[in-house]
């Protein structure tokens, strides 16, 4: 079989056994994106019932993987009634979100970027919607952004409404992701304190890159596996390659001669860039995904033996997608940058997991 443009049937006919009273509680994604955080929620046994997105591309991996309607709509423009129609009655309703991180990151660097404004139209959905649980993810530095004025405003909004808030940086390796990524993660419920999502692996037994993409067939740069269209890596021009061969893993452009050094990272601007154009490690948790971790030169992105950038299934697989997610339609053209961006995008589904089974574990314990 073709891996990774076939739909999951099989989880799909498992749950339609279940009826909507059986499910621990129904979940509205808004900022669906690809659906890494919803297919945890899925994989945990919750019935996901909607997610929204102003990006069409999203359509078919968030529908063909989670059995559940996508909505091509804007956070800033929904009406809360058709938002509250989507959760299934008479079971606990959780909206979750993750709204775009740009506006937040340290790549902004301080320029201004409205979409943060896309957090305080998440709040008026909570206030409109009053759902039970409520699950937040962003970057770190959200919770600063802005002198902590927008997250403060979150939060006191939340327990304005009632509802009980509990917020920690995650760094994913604890939740047994193969990556040195940390998310801000906020749960609200309206039964008690919800609590934050508990760990599953310390430093002895991080999952490493070699466990995550090891038994990948090999591939050149610009080249793709038969039988796996998604494993497959951005081509390199003849100066790259020969930097690539020159890099090292954990290491960056510093480790070149002279002769491979760009002129960019010559001048004294471009000596602090020092985290581009290296190679992963085998045995250390790889770097962040970002929404362009296919290319060479956006980061640690070599491949630690290979010479090229990991591919876009290597990227999924780090972001923990089951290796039968499916993004495109089979026999599609694979496009690097939408896809590459949906993945790099993505709650990695493990943290998604790990969010579902707190909250999960705090229904039983409120008899919800
Ligand atoms: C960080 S990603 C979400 C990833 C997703 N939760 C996942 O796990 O795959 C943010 C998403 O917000 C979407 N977005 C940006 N502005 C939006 C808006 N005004 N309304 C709805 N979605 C929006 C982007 O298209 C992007 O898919």
């Amino acid at each position: 079989m073709t891996i990774g443009t076939a739909p999951t049937v099989e989880s799909g006919e498992r749950e339609a056994a279940l009826t909507d009273s059986q499910f621990p509680g129904s979940v509205v994604d808004l900022f669906c994106g690809a659906g890494g955080l919803s297919h945890g929620f899925k994989i945990e046994g919750f019935k996901v019932a909607a997610g929204l997105d102003i990006d069409e591309k999203c359509r078919f991996p968030f529908e063909c993987n989670n059995d559940a309607p996508f909505l091509l709509e804007d956070v800033g423009e929904i009406d809360a009634a058709e938002l509250s129609a989507r959760f299934l009655p008479g079971i606990p309703r959780i909206l979750v979100g993750c709204a775009p991180c740009q506006p937040f990151s340290k790549y902004s660097q301080g320029r201004e970027d409205g979409r943060w404004q896309l957090l305080e139209h998440f709040s008026r959905l909570i206030c409109e919607v009053k759902p039970d649980i409520v699950s937040m993810e962003n970057v770190p530095r959200l919770h600063k952004f802005r002198n902590s004025s927008v997250f403060d405003a979150f939060i006191r909004t939340l327990r304005n409404n009632d509802y009980f808030v509990d917020w920690k940086i995650a760094y994913c390796p604890d939740y047994g992701i193969p990556q040195s990524r940390s998310r801000l993660v906020l749960l609200a419920s309206r039964y008690g304190p919800p609590g934050v999502p508990e760990t599953t692996h310390d430093q002895d037994n991080y999952p490493t890159v070699r466990e995550t993409i090891g038994d990948l067939p090999a591939i050149p740069a610009g080249g793709a596996d038969s039988d796996d269209p998604l494993h497959r890596s951005s081509a390199l021009s003849p100066a790259n390659l020969d930097r690539i061969r020159a890099s090292q893993p954990g290491g960056s452009w510093r480790d070149w001669s002279d002769d491979l050094v760009t002129a960019c990272h010559k001048k004294p601007t471009g000596k602090g860039y020092s985290s581009v154009y290296g190679r992963m490690g085998w045995d250390d948790p790889a770097p962040t995904m970002t929404t362009q971790f296919f290319g060479f030169g956006n980061g640690r992105f070599g491949h630690p033996e290979q010479d090229r950038a990991i591919s876009l299934r290597e990227g999924a697989l780090i972001q923990t997608f089951p290796r039968d997610y499916a993004f495109v339609p089979e026999g599609n053209r694979i496009e690097m940058k939408s896809i590459g961006r949906l993945i790099g995008n993505a709650v990695p589904v493990d943290l998604g997991r790990a969010i579902a089974r707190r909250i999960r574990a705090h229904l039983d314990e409120h008899n919800q």
